[in-house]
């Protein structure tokens, strides 16, 4: 059998391709490469399209005798779904159902969703566990959680094995050449800052946390990668279904300690331009959001095995090889 892997091209795709071909397992990549690239993809088999193209996906998973689905392929940028919230359910939620109903036609037994800390919104407790209600604050999270509601009813339905993986806050790379390549995480827009001389933003410093910046939950790409490897063959065996869970570390950092790691690991740390600026808060940043990660441990035996430091130092590497280092900045000690 073989695994068709959606998004494969992308940051946490492209990882989760190569830690499942690591595994021994076989995999199929579709990706209309909107935001992922090629060179990710290695010499994994690559399907350009569309999750929308139903006569495609069907094709695909005739030819590569498609039994088992990683579903990675989706836009996940939250303040363009807030601008574009009909594309972010044309994509999300349509190209979903789309796929659903290629899987239900070709009888395939196993899909792994990813999903996201989005779809509970501002949670106002320690932990997030998976029960907490979903109250997702925009459209991304909506349609993610919309999206775990219609695999459940399918599921129910058909009987397809199903994983709906939450991540939270995914940094670093497991190898330079899968790095993130957009600027919209914390750790890339730090970078962009640093590199550019420009001191890095903090969006509020006077929330409810010890040092006034909100807390969140860091997880290395790798890690996450692992996850799913072990949700796949958890699922094929049989020995798991139904399973919703979170992926995180269960450890908050706030955004002042991660940018106060960054700076070290940049060589950063002494220069005066390099100060973080407080800005007022943005709207909708809950204070905290940190996962408990029990679910996941006791159900699959996973853990989280990389640390901050890790996933900062993966990260920059990654992001000297792309070249996105200003000389001067490199430089300075
Ligand atoms: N990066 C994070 O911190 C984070 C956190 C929670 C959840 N997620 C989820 O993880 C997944 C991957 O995120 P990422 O950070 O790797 O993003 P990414 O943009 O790097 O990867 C998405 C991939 O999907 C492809 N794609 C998009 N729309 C497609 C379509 N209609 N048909 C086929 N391919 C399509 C893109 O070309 C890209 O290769 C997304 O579902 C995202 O919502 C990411």
């Amino acid at each position: 059998m073989s695994w068709l892997i959606t998004g494969g091209a992308g940051y946490i795709g492209s990882h989760i391709t190569r830690a499942m071909r690591a595994a021994g397992e076989q995999v199929v990549v579709l990706d209309d490469l909107s935001t992922g690239s090629v060179d990710r993809v290695g010499d994994a088999h690559l399907v350009v399209g569309s999750i929308l193209d139903g006569d495609l996906l069907r094709r695909t998973m005739r030819s590569a005798g498609v039994r088992g689905i990683v579903h990675v392929a989706a836009k996940k940028q939250v303040a363009e779904s807030v601008a574009k919230p009909l594309h972010y359910y044309r994509q999300n939620v349509e190209g979903l159902r789309v796929l659903l109903e290629a899987a239900v036609a070709h009888d395939v037994e196993s899909l792994v969703f990813s999903s996201s800390a989005a779809v509970y919104g501002s949670p106002d407790v320690a932990l997030v566990e998976e029960d907490h209600p979903c109250l997702p604050v925009n459209p991304y999270g909506a349609t993610k959680l919309v999206g775990e509601q219609m695999i459940a009813d399918v599921a129910a339905a058909t009987g397809l094995r199903y994983a709906n993986l939450r991540y939270f806050n995914v940094a670093g790379t497991g190898d330079p050449t899968l790095t993130d390549q957009g600027i919209s995480n914390l750790v890339p827009l730090v970078f962009d800052r640093l590199s550019n001389r420009r001191s890095p933003h903090i969006y509020g410093g006077d929330y409810d946390t010890p040092d006034g910046t909100c807390i969140r939950d860091f997880i290395h790409v790798a890690d996450v990668a692992s996850a799913h490897v072990a949700a796949a063959r958890a699922l094929r065996s049989g020995e798991v279904t139904g399973l919703t869970a979170n992926i995180g570390r269960g450890q908050g950092v706030s955004v002042r300690e991660m940018v106060e790691t960054i700076r070290r690991v940049t060589g950063t740390d002494q220069a005066a331009w390099a100060e973080p600026v407080v800005l007022p808060r943005r709207p909708g940043d809950p204070a905290q959001v940190v996962a408990s990660s029990t679910r996941l441990q006791s159900v699959l035996g996973w853990r989280a095995s990389e640390d901050t430091e890790q996933m900062v130092r993966s990260a920059w590497a990654g992001w000297v090889a792309m070249g996105r280092t200003a000389p001067a900045a490199a430089a300075v000690g």
